[in-house]
């Protein structure tokens, strides 16, 4: 309704500039606050802690970059790994390496290697490396381990390197930099770390049809497409 009153008025590119992105911010702000940053999510009843409508583009963008493997770093529970290697069971082929600095579950998937340490520790990443080297397709990589600016810088210089052009180099939670109650924890987070890993690597750019696929997102700057 507000925006028919605008737009009739003839202000549709001040509802679309101003306006829109204030109501989606709010509506965000009221999102993480009613789901308790989605930690009570779950996938067929195992926890996933993500935002579901996130989830919804992730799931759009495997199903179109059919990833030969996908990197995971932050495994956390296990709900995003389950999630993934569901989908490509559906999809009849992929694999995963999923690496967190604690065992915080029990699982074993088939379709998942587990990778126990931090995600920018020597022999973790020559591990990773030799996956790559070795899966024969698509590679693309979600980072969601620690938000800090600097763990991600090391991520991103890390990581970006075992993405293959076409694919992508996914950077969660950039929300904690822009959303008011993440103000006292976590800052600076992932965007400073994407918008300076950016400047600095033109065989990435920045995918911003994709960040805003459903308006609302923990991932702004978060979909970086290798050329
Ligand atoms: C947001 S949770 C991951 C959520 C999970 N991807 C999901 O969707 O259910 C972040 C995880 O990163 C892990 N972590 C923190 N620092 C890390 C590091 N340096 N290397 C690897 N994992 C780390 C934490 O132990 C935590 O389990």
């Amino acid at each position: 309704m507000l925006r028919n009153i605008i737009t009739k008025c003839g202000g549709k590119r001040i509802y679309d500039r101003l306006i829109a992105p204030v109501v989606s911010r709010l509506f965000l702000g009221q999102l993480i606050r009613k789901t308790g940053n989605f930690g009570s999510t779950t996938w067929l009843g195992y926890p996933i802690w993500q935002n579901t409508l996130d989830l919804w583009t992730i799931q759009e963008t495997l199903a179109e970059i059919k990833p030969a493997l996908l990197i995971e770093c932050g495994t956390n529970r296990g709900g995003s790994a389950r999630y993934y290697s569901h989908l490509f069971d559906l999809m009849g082929h992929g694999e995963i390496v999923s690496i967190d600095v604690e065992k915080l579950h029990e699982l074993q998937l088939p379709r998942v290697q587990f990778l126990l340490g931090t995600s920018v520790d020597d022999t973790i990443v020559a591990t990773v490396r030799e996956r790559v080297a070795r899966c024969g397709g698509p590679v693309m990589v979600i980072l969601d381990s620690d938000h800090s600016e600097a763990h991600v810088a090391r991520e991103l210089e890390i990581y970006s390197a075992f993405v293959t052009p076409g694919s992508y180099l996914m950077v969660q939670d950039g929300v904690i930099d822009i959303v008011n109650s993440f103000q006292k924890q976590g800052r600076p987070g992932p965007l400073p770390a994407i918008r300076k890993f950016l400047a600095q690597h033109s065989e990435f750019a920045l995918d911003q049809e994709r960040c805003d696929r459903f308006m609302v997102t923990h991932h702004p700057m978060g979909w970086l497409k290798r050329r």
